[in-house]
């Protein structure tokens, strides 16, 4: 691996991101494997949305879950069927709604009483009924994840004691939205099974209640199966977990209801690693540095998640303390240590980077040239977004 990512980084220069097909198959046959037999996987496609990415899993038969507008438009231009896409998340705007009922999407998840009423708006303007899951936010959240959004006060979903019979009762006020789904995901990065399992169990009796109410054709109980990023962390354990799954959803009557996982960094964080050079070293008051060309403008998920990720010298190099900073004027602008030397020219990787990498970062700070993007498949390796020049994003409208 040390040897085929140094060829990488030879032939393409650094910074960069590097896919490798191979993994991305076997995250997805594993979550496969995970999950009962007959239940649907979305692929999250905000953890990578990269058209090659989405369309290996598209290959695997998975779904897309959008977040945005943007996204939308990308899966359609990725060659995803509208049908099988689902739009969740906050504060989608009247145009992205307009926009996913009339490409058609399969589900629009609804975060919001208020957002349900502009869906039913948007939609009689359209003259379409709108296929509506609703966002149930839960009581609990799976206790260890890294990041939570549901369980407490929160901006995703509508909080599960809002759901009340009258207020089941009054969805049919709404002539152009037909509610016939519930989307329960309340945390990313979940490395504990029995953590995840409870989380299934209270997204199940969300949708037993929804059953009660509503002909439920559609019951996302979201997923943030986690992938470990310390040494101390580890792998998400998968013995058990269909026949624990299968157990759960069948202790609720949802008929012929479609019961659904969602999943973006478990599917893509493992195949990806990113590339950076180091440019200069230094010691200062004690402390070894090494000073890479790409930072969080290209990589930050370290800094804004204060996770470090696997790093390694692509070089056998002896034992030392070094830090990995990026070339950005921000004390901010660190992506973690490396337990060897590091020197000049030597290439730096960082592990389980395929997920919130690149286009979490924030490329536009000092204007650097952006990481090119190169995905290795069958053959060889090869660029799949080309490197661009960080110049000019602040130049004035001709
Ligand atoms: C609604 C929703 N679905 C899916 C995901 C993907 O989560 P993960 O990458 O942890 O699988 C997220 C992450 O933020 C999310 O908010």
């Amino acid at each position: 691996m040390r040897q085929q990512l140094l060829r990488i980084a030879k032939e393409f220069g650094t910074p960069c991101y590097v896919y490798f097909a191979d993994r991305l198959d076997l995250q997805a046959s594993k979550l496969k494997a995970a999950v009962p037999a007959g239940w649907k996987i979305y692929y999250a496609m905000k953890a990578n949305p990269h058209p090659e990415i989405v369309q290996a899993f598209r290959r695997h038969g998975f779904g897309i879950e959008i977040a945005s507008g943007g996204e939308l438009a990308a899966a359609l231009a990725a060659g995803v069927p509208a049908r099988e896409i689902v739009f969740a998340g906050p504060g989608k705007t009247d145009k992205e709604l307009a926009a996913a009922l009339a490409a058609g999407i399969h589900m629009l998840h609804a975060e919001s009483f208020g957002e349900l009423q502009r869906i039913d708006g948007i939609a009689h303007r359209l003259g379409k009924i709108a296929g509506v899951a609703l966002r149930v936010n839960p009581l609990h959240t799976p206790g260890q994840a890294g990041l939570q959004m549901g369980g407490a006060s929160r901006q995703f979903g509508i909080d599960a004691e809002q759901l009340t019979a009258d207020k089941l009762a009054g969805l049919e006020q709404f002539d152009h939205v037909e509610v016939k789904g519930v989307h329960v995901y309340a945390a990313s990065q979940v490395l504990d099974k029995s953590e995840f399992l409870a989380h299934a169990r209270q997204a199940f009796a969300s949708a037993g209640r929804l059953a009660n109410h509503v002909g439920l054709e559609y019951v996302n109980i979201g997923g943030g199966i986690g992938i470990p990023y310390a040494k101390s962390e580890q792998e998400f354990d998968t013995a058990g977990l269909a026949s624990a799954l299968d157990t759960i959803s069948k202790g609720q009557a949802l008929g012929d209801a479609q019961v659904c996982l969602e999943s973006g960094r478990y599917l893509a964080g493992p195949a990806g690693f990113f590339l950076a050079q180091v440019v200069d070293t230094k010691t200062s008051r004690g402390k070894n540095y090494a000073i890479l060309d790409g930072g969080m403008n290209c990589f930050l998920r370290p800094a804004l998640t204060k996770t470090a990720h696997p790093s390694f010298n692509l070089l056998e190099r002896g034992p030392a303390e070094t830090i990995l900073t990026g070339p950005l004027c921000t004390p901010l602008d660190v992506l973690g240590t490396l337990d060897t030397i590091a020197l000049p020219g030597d290439t730096i990787a960082f592990g389980q980077a395929g997920a919130y990498g690149f286009t979490e970062s924030m490329p536009l700070f000092l204007s650097h040239d952006l990481p090119c993007e190169v995905l290795v498949e069958h053959g060889p390796a090869r660029v799949i977004t080309a490197r661009r020049p960080g110049h000019g994003f602040a130049q004035p409208l001709p």
